[in-house]
């Protein structure tokens, strides 16, 4: 199969590309900078394009580049995302609105720019077409202070079935893979993100924010392990449209038909004794 997937450069992206190749697939795989896909584009089998999802043009010269190369786009995983994290009430403004740009509206445009090549392998005859969107259990329950992330998933959960549904007459699927806790370099990232705090009546959450995502993270799955996943996803004619990746994941879905006053309590409890939900 030949698969278009964005955010090639570290983590699930990268270990996701390693897992195609390994298995055969050819892979247009997304970088911002060309210089973080110079060990993937040792392999004959991957191509690197040069996409930032907020930059449509980029979206579309990428798409254009696949549709010239003459190969047939049987798949499409939308795996780019950022997780900002900090209080509803303070967060910028800036901060909020990248968010959404990124997660929800530069997956939905790259969604919408190769759907062409997707429809065009259906009208070829190909089977097995699809789009996945890598989620997370944040859309699925909502904790404190990462709300504006968890926003995002919901709105790509909601995208996600809007697509599957809309696309059913063309043949076409569209799934999520939603993962809970993965050892990758997004939690680095959102540990620099303090500045929604301090100074402010939230400071006094830093000293349990930290231990408390440190300690997500330790207990996070690898990226190989929701790469797999990924796969197994690509290559099934009729995946589950929504797949919760992580251990003990019945928690989740218990946590979820609880009423909300004891999911609060849950959540609250949680980050006061900086234990992973
Ligand atoms: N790690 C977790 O615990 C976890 C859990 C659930 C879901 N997820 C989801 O999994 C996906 C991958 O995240 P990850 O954990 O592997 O984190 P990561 O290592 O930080 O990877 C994120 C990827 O997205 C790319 N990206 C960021 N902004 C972009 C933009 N504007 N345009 C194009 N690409 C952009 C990054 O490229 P640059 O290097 O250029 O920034 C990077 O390749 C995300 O959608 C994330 O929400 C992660």
């Amino acid at each position: 199969m030949t698969i278009l997937l964005t955010g090639t450069s570290s983590g699930i992206g990268r270990a996701t590309a390693e897992a195609l190749l390994v298995k055969g697939h050819r892979v247009f795989g997304t970088v911002r900078r060309i210089s973080d896909a110079s060990e993937l584009s040792l392999h004959p089998a991957f191509s690197a394009l040069i996409m930032d999802v907020t930059d449509r043009a980029s979206i579309a010269a990428a798409i254009e580049t696949i549709r010239t190369s003459g190969e047939t786009l049987h798949a499409v995983i939308n795996n780019s995302g950022i997780a900002v994290s900090g209080p509803l009430e303070t967060l910028a403004e800036e901060d909020y609105r990248r968010q959404f740009d990124v997660n929800v509206f530069g997956s939905l445009a790259v969604c919408q720019e190769a759907l062409p090549l997707l429809h065009a392998a259906r009208e070829a005859g190909e089977a097995n077409v699809k789009i996945i969107n890598i989620s997370s259990v944040s859309g699925y329950v909502t904790a404190p202070f990462t709300s504006i992330y968890s926003a995002s998933k919901f709105a790509m959960e909601a995208v996600t079935d809007g697509l599957r549904r809309e696309l059913v007459p063309f043949g076409i699927d569209a799934v999520s893979i939603a993962p809970g806790p993965v050892k990758t370099p997004i939690w680095t990232k959102a540990k620099t993100q303090t500045k929604a705090y301090e100074g402010t009546r939230y400071a006094y959450i830093l000293e349990k924010l930290i231990p408390y995502v440190e300690n997500a993270e330790a207990g996070g799955v690898t990226p190989e392990h929701v790469a797999g996943v990924i796969l197994k996803t690509l290559e099934s004619s009729r995946p589950r449209p929504h797949q919760l990746v992580m251990p003990k994941s019945w928690v989740v879905r218990i946590l979820k038909q609880l009423p909300k006053r004891v999911q609060d309590k849950i959540f609250l409890k949680n980050m006061e004794g900086n234990k992973r939900y």
